[in-house]
């Protein structure tokens, strides 16, 4: 049955603008809630599945969108953590599933639980919905035995005396990554802009290094001060000085990177590409959602970062809000409130 109130952004086909229009009810499975989304955050991934399948299996129409918060509106079979009512944030899967109902453009979207968490009264629909994708993509890359396989985070981890670059962290990705490999026991050394540093510092990050630096490759190696990496995550910018920092360094160069690994790589460093959906289908998706975050968000230790910019209200808003993503953000998130 259609319900004018339940509305998608469709993606009608690769390289068009998106198409706002009314959508049928669909309902959870085993394993999902349904929630009526009140915020929706934009990743890169939207605006570059909007000009073109990232793989051959991807089928258009689509509903783009990977970030979502709200209140779950229904549970289905199995579910035992959540109930209706509950405010949640959740990450979106349907463009990768060629599941529209999954997709986090629309008014009501299907979640699989182990990608969902609980958030606390204290934060707003707006803040939570930054995390999902930035806090998948960089578990998978920290956590993940294919990727760095690191100690997963947990409240009051112990410090191991090693340390983790994570080359981008004023990105999306890169202000999870450090605020979960601190959580984890880990010290962080990173590159931003210098605008950028005092805020990353409070998420926890040791050093902060400047990436226009015509030394940053050195300031890296020199900030590790004779420290063991425990490996690195590559989040956004220019590969070549990430890996020539690794090279340099003693312990663990292995790079988990969100883009292509570079084929000039040094031989010396390790190289793994991330697909921040893997954490769906493996244990990571219930450390991270389930046995994390909730607790994280409910005492203030895991910050929703980087901070929102609203700028725009309803799914007609979504269009603009994904070129101004692609135009470049600078320790923000763009974000369309739908309520
Ligand atoms: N493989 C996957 O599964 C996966 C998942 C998610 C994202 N991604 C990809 O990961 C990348 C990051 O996504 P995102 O949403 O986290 O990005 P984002 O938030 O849009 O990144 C913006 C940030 O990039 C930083 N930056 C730009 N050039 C840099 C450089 N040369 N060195 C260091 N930092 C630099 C800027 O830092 P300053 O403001 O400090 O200058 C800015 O704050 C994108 O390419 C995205 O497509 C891949």
């Amino acid at each position: 049955m259609t319900d004018t109130h339940l509305m998608a952004a469709w993606q009608p086909k690769p390289d068009a603008t998106l198409r706002v229009e009314a959508v049928d009810e669909s309902l959870p499975g085993e394993n999902e809630i349904a929630v009526h989304n009140a915020a929706l955050a934009i990743n890169p991934a939207d605006w570059i599945l909007q000009a073109q399948p990232v793989g051959d299996w991807m089928q258009y129409p689509m509903i783009l969108g990977n970030d979502v918060a709200g209140e779950v509106v229904a549970i289905g079979p199995g579910v035992t953590r959540f109930a209706v009512g509950d405010r949640v944030l959740g990450q979106a899967v349907g463009c990768w599933t060629n599941t529209p109902a999954k997709g986090g453009f629309q008014t009501r979207t299907i979640l699989d639980v182990n990608l969902a968490s609980p958030m606390p009264n204290s934060m707003t629909y707006t803040q939570a919905c930054v995390l999902p994708l930035g806090i998948g993509t960089a578990a998978c890359g920290l956590f993940q035995t294919d990727h760095l396989g690191l100690d997963h985070p947990r409240m009051g981890a112990k410090k191991s005396g090693i340390t983790v670059l994570v080359w981008g962290g004023a990105s999306s990705v890169g202000s999870c990554a450090i605020q979960l490999a601190v959580a984890a026991g880990y010290d962080v050394v990173t590159t931003a802009s210098p605008k950028n540093a005092d805020a990353l510092k409070a998420l926890g990050a040791r050093e902060v290094i400047d990436y226009h630096r015509n030394d940053v490759v050195d300031a890296v190696v020199a900030a590790f001060d004779g420290h063991q990496i425990a490996g690195a995550i590559f989040t956004v910018g220019e590969t070549g000085p990430c890996y020539d920092a690794v090279s340099r360094l003693k312990g663990n160069r292995t790079v988990a990177s969100t883009l292509p690994i570079p084929e000039d790589k040094p031989e010396t460093v390790t190289a793994t590409q991330i697909f921040g959906l893997t954490l769906r289908d493996n244990e990571m998706g219930k450390a991270i959602y389930e046995d994390y975050l909730p607790e994280a968000l409910k005492n203030g230790s895991l910050k929703p970062a980087p901070a929102a910019r609203i700028v725009g209200n309803g799914l007609d808003a979504l269009q603009a809000a994904l070129e101004t993503q692609k135009a470049g953000v600078s320790a923000e998130k763009i974000v369309v409130t739908l309520r």
